[in-house]
Formats: C-alpha cells, structure tokens, sequence
C-alpha cells in the first residue's frame, strides 16, 4: 500500500484501485461480526465538519460536546502538567472537567498549583474531588468547612465524592469505612451550599445504591462503571497476592446495566456522567441515547497518555473523538431492543 497525497491525481486513483485490489481479500466480514446495537441511517447524513457542534447543557453550564474529562490524578509530579493540558482542552472545545481527588490539599496547600487549573477552563465546569473515607474522618471530626474550603481554593463550582469501597480494601495503605456512605453523605449535604455529584471508580453501583443516592439531594451521579480502569485490580497490583479477596476483583456493574437501572427508577432532574469503560464513541452514543436524562459522557484514561505527552497530542485525540462521536449521531440510530 501507497501513501499518495501529494501525487497527481490520476496516479492517485490508479494507486487507489491498486490498493483496492491489492486489500480486498483481506477487508472481508461475516455477517455474526454486525454491529447489532444501531439502525444505519446514511440518507440522512452529511460528515461533521471543524464548525459541527452538539450543544448541551450540564448542571446549567453551556458545552459544546456532552463530553466530561473524568477526575484523575493529583498529588504527583506530573498532575500539574495533566491537569493543565486537560483544562486547556476544555476551555478550548467548551467541555467539562472533574479533579483527581484534592485530599493532598487537606493538609498541604503546597500542592494547590497543580489542581488551580480554573483560568484555563474560563466558564466551563470544574469539579473538585474527595473520597468519601476522607469526608467520613471530617464528619467524625466536626471538620466539614476544610472540605468547601477545598472548593473554594480551587475555584471549583461544585464536588465530586468518590465512593471506592473496595479500591480502599485492596490498597495496602486503604482506609476503612466505619460509617456506611450513605450516612457520610447525608451529613455532609447538610452544609454544602454548592452542587454535589457522587461517583464510583471503576466498579459501578448496584439499583438499590443508585436509588439511595436518587433520594439525595445532590446534583448528579457519575457512573463509573466497570468494564474500564478498575481500582481494585490496581490496588490489588501495589499490594500482596490474597486469595480471599481475588474474585472482588470482577464484581460491578457496566455502564450499560446501570444505565437500565436508572431508566427504571424516578431519576427526579439529577443528571449523570456515563463513563467507566467508555472508550469508543460507538458506547458513547448508544448510552446517551439510552438513558432518559440528560447525561454527558465520561472518559479518564483514555485522556491520560495523550495529556501526559503534550497539548498537542490531546488535542489531536479529542478532535478524532469529536469527528466520531458527530459521526455516530447523526448516521447511527439506537435499536430500541438491542
Ligand atoms: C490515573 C487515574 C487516576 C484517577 N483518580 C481518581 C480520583 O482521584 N478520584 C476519582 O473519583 N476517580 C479517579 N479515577 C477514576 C476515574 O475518574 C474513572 O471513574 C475510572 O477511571 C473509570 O473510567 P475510565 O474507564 O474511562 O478510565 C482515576 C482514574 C485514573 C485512570
């Protein structure tokens, strides 16, 4: 095969229909591998163009994509530079961020210029992140204003509370629950005057944990469902082999069975960051179409690398992105009993 992009024209077509020649037998397909999730409707579709938007609203902030960079790391050499270039692809393409967990900056505001990331996201939504362990301490200690302060400082509109039983069980270092999330919860909602949004972290929630948080009054969940980056695994990577915890590795719900979960429960105006596993825009599209709230999509490690090497290569990852999941939309229909 050729790359011919700056030959004459009638020599690019012959090398095409070369090509075409050359790769035919091996561009077959069976019918068993059809994508059987979408209706393809190419009647009705034009390619996205570097001016296509697909505007959405989430929690009142104008985006320009419903497409969330999920929490991820803080406290390491390299946040500073992957929060950075993070916001300044969301302040570019009007999308929205969640921190990796601040609890760094509970004790040490050396740490605050890798999270103060604000000014490159102007109006768009910043999150910042804690666990719910860390809050269960604070509740404990009558401490709750050090957890808005961590709002205030980091110029965060709103909180993400992670909740990672067995992530902390698995981590050699993990801290222990001795108050059910639900009462941790309740009892900080108490005193929180800004939008809250409760997650996982790669394990999901079963109905009767999503229906708990549906009761709250909190602004949003986000999915962090399995069948993606999966904390227990990690942890269980970083600490010694135990037998009896092994099979907690695979136990979670997807973003899809949760995403039926919530269709069958009164969603009362929250709305949801599908993500966990969402790698493709394929997923994407097909849970957003699915579930009857309004929801953004959510990625984190499939950010990491590119915003780990440089803004440029970021970027280059979102737009193909961006071109996929405009793409998905508009030709792509989601078959109702799929
Ligand atoms: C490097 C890394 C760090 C993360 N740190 C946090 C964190 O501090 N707080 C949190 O709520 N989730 C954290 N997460 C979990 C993600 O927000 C997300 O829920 C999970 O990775 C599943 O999404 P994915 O499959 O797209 O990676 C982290 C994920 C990664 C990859």
């Amino acid at each position: 095969m050729t790359s011919s992009k700056n030959l004459p024209h009638s020599q690019r077509l012959a090398e095409r229909k070369g090509d075409h020649i050359e790769l035919a037998s091996k561009a077959r397909t069976t019918s068993v591998e059809v994508d059987p999730r979408f209706d393809y409707e190419p009647l009705f579709f034009t390619h996205p163009s570097a001016t296509s938007r697909w505007p959405t609203k989430f929690l009142g902030f104008d985006l320009e994509y419903p497409v969330w960079v999920s929490s991820m790391t803080g406290g390491t050499e390299h946040a500073k530079t992957i929060n950075q270039n993070l916001a300044r692809l969301c302040g570019e393409f009007k999308l929205g961020m969640g921190l990796g967990s601040c609890r760094s900056l509970l004790k040490d505001r050396s740490r605050l210029s890798e999270f103060a990331v604000k000014d490159l996201l102007g109006a768009q939504p910043l999150f910042a992140n804690i666990g719910v362990a860390q809050l269960q301490e604070l509740v404990a200690a009558d401490a709750l204003t050090q957890v808005h302060e961590l709002v205030r400082i980091t110029e965060s509109d709103g909180l993400i509370i992670h909740i990672n039983p067995l992530q902390e069980w698995f981590q050699p270092e993990g801290d222990r629950f001795t108050v059910a999330p639900l009462e941790t919860l309740q009892r900080f909602l108490d005193s929180a005057r800004y939008p809250v949004i409760v997650k996982e972290v790669g394990q999901g929630m079963g109905p009767r944990s999503l229906r708990a948080l549906l009761d709250l009054p909190i602004a949003g969940i986000e999915l962090g469902a399995f069948g993606g980056t999966n904390f227990t695994l990690l942890e269980s990577l970083r600490g010694e082999e135990e037998v009896a915890r092994e099979g907690f590795i695979h136990v979670g719900h997807t973003a899809r069975e949760m995403v039926g979960y919530l269709n069958a429960l009164p969603l009362r105006g929250k709305e949801f960051i599908i993500s966990g596993g969402v790698s493709s825009m394929l997923d994407g599209h097909e849970l957003l179409s699915r579930l009857k709230a309004n929801a953004l999509i959510g990625m984190a490690s499939a950010f990491l690398a590119p915003a780990l090497k440089d803004y440029d290569s970021l970027k280059q990852f979102f737009l193909a992105h961006r071109e996929a999941l405009l793409t998905a939309k508009s030709l792509l229909t989601v078959k109702e009993d799929a």
